[in-house]
C-alpha cells in the first residue's frame, strides 16, 4: 500500500516536471528547425503582412512601446521569440493568436519572415528615455551589459542575444522589469543574477543610454523611408506619435468586480 502511493506521487511529480519542461522543449525543437531551413524572403515578406498590422510595415514598432521595434533585429532571435510566443514560453497574449500554424506557418515561414525582418532598416528616430542620467548609464552599461549585449548593444548571432541598441526606451523598461521580477519565463538566468540588485534609478538610466545608442548608419533607414514593399498600407496619422495600445497599464492580475 505505503509502496503504491509512493509510486504514485513520484509518477505526478514526473508528470507535473514535464509539463513545465514541455514548452521550452518544443520551442527548442522549432528553433533548430528553423535554423535549418534556407529562408525565402519573398515569402517571408508575405508573412510578414499580418506582423505590419501591429509592427507596422516598416517594423519600428511604436515610441510607445506597446510594440517593439522589430526591424534590423537578429534573425536567431527573431527565430527564438516567435518559436518561444508560440510554444507560451513567452507570454504574449495579443500577438499569440496570430503564431498559430494556420496563419504564420511552420519552421520554413519562421525563417522566412525573419529573414525578411532581420534586414529591413532600423528606425532613425526609436523612442528614447529623458537624458537626465545618462553618465550613471553608461558606467552600468559598461559594467552589466557589454559581456552578452556587447559593447554598443549589437547582441550576439550565434547564442541568440538580442540586440537592444535603438529600441524603444518604453519597450526596453518593460521587458527588462518583467525579466527582473520573472515574468519573462524565457529570461535568462545569468542575466537576471546579474540585473537583481539595480534600483529603480539604475534600471532608467541604464536603459535610457541603451535607447540612445545608435545602430550603425548601414542598418539605419534614411529620413522618411517607407517600406516600398508595401505601398497601400494605411498609415495612421498618429502611428509614431506615441498613441497606442498601453499593454503596460494592463492589469497583472484580474481583479474581482466590486
Ligand atoms: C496583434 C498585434 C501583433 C501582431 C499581429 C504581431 N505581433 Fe509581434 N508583438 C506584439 C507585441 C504586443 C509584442 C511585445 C510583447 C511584450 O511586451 O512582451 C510583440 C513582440 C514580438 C517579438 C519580440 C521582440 C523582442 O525584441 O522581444 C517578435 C520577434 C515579434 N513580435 C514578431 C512578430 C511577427 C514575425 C509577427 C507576424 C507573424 C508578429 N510579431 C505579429 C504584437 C503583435
Ligand atoms: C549573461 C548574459 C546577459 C547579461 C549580462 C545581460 N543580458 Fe540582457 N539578455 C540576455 C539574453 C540571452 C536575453 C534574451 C533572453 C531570451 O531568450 O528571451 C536578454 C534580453 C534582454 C532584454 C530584452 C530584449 C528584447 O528585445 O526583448 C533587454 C532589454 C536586456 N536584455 C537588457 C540588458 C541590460 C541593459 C543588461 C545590463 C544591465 C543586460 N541585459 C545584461 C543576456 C544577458
Amino acid at each position: 500500500m505505503r509502496k503504491s502511493i509512493w509510486a504514485m506521487s513520484f509518477f505526478s511529480l514526473m508528470v507535473a516536471g514535464q509539463c513545465i519542461a514541455e514548452p521550452s522543449g518544443a520551442a527548442m525543437r522549432e528553433y533548430e528547425q528553423a535554423m535549418e531551413m534556407t529562408p525565402d524572403l519573398e515569402n517571408g515578406r508575405k508573412v510578414y503582412r499580418i506582423c505590419a498590422v501591429c509592427h507596422t510595415p516598416e517594423g519600428w514598432g511604436l515610441d510607445s512601446g506597446a510594440y517593439p521595434q522589430v526591424a534590423g533585429q537578429l534573425a536567431t532571435v527573431l527565430i527564438k521569440q516567435l518559436a518561444d510566443i508560440r510554444a507560451r514560453n513567452r507570454d504574449n497574449p495579443t500577438m499569440v493568436p496570430f503564431t498559430s500554424p494556420q496563419l504564420l506557418g511552420g519552421a520554413q515561414e519562421i525563417a522566412d519572415v525573419a529573414a525578411y525582418i532581420a534586414q529591413l532598416p532600423m528606425s532613425p528616430h526609436n523612442g528614447v528615455g529623458p537624458g537626465i542620467d545618462l553618465a550613471l548609464g553608461e558606467q552600468l552599461y559598461k559594467d552589466n551589459c557589454t559581456e552578452c549585449h556587447g559593447e554598443t548593444g549589437e547582441g550576439i548571432l550565434d547564442d541568440h542575444i538580442p540586440a537592444i541598441y535603438g529600441q524603444h526606451y518604453r519597450y526596453l523598461l518593460r521587458q527588462f522589469e518583467w525579466i527582473k521580477m520573472e515574468r519573462r519565463r524565457n529570461a535568462d538566468k545569468k542575466m537576471v543574477k546579474q540585473i537583481h540588485r539595480f534600483t529603480h534609478r539604475d534600471i532608467r538610466a541604464v536603459l535610457d543610454y541603451v535607447s540612445r545608442i545608435k545602430p550603425p548608419k548601414e542598418k539605419l533607414a534614411t529620413e522618411g523611408w517607407h517600406n516600398p514593399d508595401f505601398p497601400n498600407f494605411a498609415r495612421p496619422s498618429t502611428m509614431h506619435s506615441g498613441a497606442g495600445y498601453m499593454i503596460d497599464q494592463r492589469p497583472t492580475r484580474p481583479s474581482r468586480p466590486r
